[in-house]
């Protein structure tokens, strides 16, 4: 019943601000502008249902009022506040990126602000509700799933854009974590498809810990994680337009490594010549090694003990010891 009814009310404000992009003079020349700038095409806009929210005070909920639909639900999905007894519009003069769910109906949005400020936030998402659960939604899930269970290869990247700019380029396994760290239903859900995760995140020091603070659950949930970092300043999004379509699946090809491994590196750079952080480190990686299930994958497991041992310089049956006492 409530879940239905904003359901109802989100598919209604989702047909309002493409309508607003693309019919009104304001969404022509602020909204489609500003995506025609970004490299959006139009046929890709169309795709993503990706609209414009005029920068008025009541557009939108004056608009839906009319319709008859009830301010408590409208207030529920986040796109009305009320101030001073007032309802007023949330999404004000923001560029829109509507958020569906497996079957391609509407949970909520993503609202861009155009021009970078410090007094308002980039992006306004909406609030979590009786149908929107961000823990166990991927953006784009719905545009990706035929293309990732044909590839058996799912990338996961941070933002909305990146997928949208991914997808015009050809690329379309590609879902997105929106910005937060990845959860167990999150990778449960990309387990329906496929067992391969590829990661590309910015090669900055947040991207790669974000990264890495997904690895344990990635492999306890039986994912074969690969990462690929994205230069420095970039993200898939601008370096995809960057060098194009057929360099960015070859860079992807070339810098595709293994995540167990990559941790491995990381850690060990950390760990210069101290020797405690380096039999620290040691049982760590043991302790991920562990997280493979050693029934189903046991060769991976070994390979793993292996390749891990010789990076390290230890005795590999040091490590298969280690790697036993931390199987439950
Ligand atoms: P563009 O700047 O439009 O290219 O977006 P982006 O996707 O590159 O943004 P960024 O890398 O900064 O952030 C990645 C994702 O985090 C976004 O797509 C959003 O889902 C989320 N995010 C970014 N900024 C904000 C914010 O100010 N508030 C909230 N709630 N989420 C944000
Ligand atoms: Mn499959
Ligand atoms: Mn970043
Ligand atoms: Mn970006
Ligand atoms: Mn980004």
């Amino acid at each position: 019943q409530m879940a239905d009814s904003l359901f109802i009310i989100n598919n209604f404000a989702r047909d309002y601000f493409v309508k607003t992009l693309f019919e009104t003079d304001e969404g022509q020349n602020v909204g489609l502008s500003y995506f025609e700038e970004r490299g959006f095409s139009e046929e890709i806009i169309r795709k993503f249902q990706l609209g414009y929210a005029l920068n008025l005070r009541e557009a939108f909920v004056r608009e839906a009022q009319h319709k008859g639909y009830n301010l408590e639900y409208l207030q529920k999905t986040g796109l009305v506040t009320v101030r001073n007894d007032q309802p007023i519009d949330n999404y004000r003069g923001r560029v829109i990126f509507p958020i569906h769910n497996q079957s391609g109906k509407v949970l909520g949005f993503g609202a861009r602000i155009l021009v970078k400020s410090d007094r308002a936030p980039k992006y306004i998402n909406s609030p979590e509700n009786d149908i929107y659960v961000k823990s166990k939604v991927l953006y784009g899930t719905y545009f990706a799933r035929h293309a990732i269970d044909k590839l058996d290869e799912c990338l996961l990247v941070e933002g909305y854009t990146d997928v949208i700019s991914l997808h015009q380029a050809g690329i379309e396994n590609v879902v997105a974590s929106s910005g937060t760290s990845l959860t167990t239903d999150q990778l449960r859900l990309i387990k329906k498809y496929t067992n391969n995760l590829t990661i590309l995140y910015d090669g900055d020091n947040a991207g790669i810990k974000a990264a890495l603070r997904g690895l344990d659950m990635a492999i306890e949930e039986g994912l074969n994680v690969k990462l690929a970092l994205v230069p420095d300043k970039e993200d898939p999004d601008s370096y995809v337009r960057k060098i194009g379509a057929e360099a960015f699946r070859q860079f992807i090809a070339d810098n595709k490594q293994d995540f167990i491994l990559f941790k491995l590196h990381v850690s060990m750079k950390e760990a210069g010549n101290d020797s405690t952080r380096k039999s620290q480190l040691v049982n760590e990686i043991a302790e991920t090694i562990a997280r493979i299930d050693k029934v189903e994958d046991f060769t991976r497991q070994q390979d793993y003990i292996r390749q891990c041992s010789q990076l390290l310089k230890i005795d590999e049956e040091r490590l298969v010891d280690l790697v036993n006492k931390f199987i439950r």
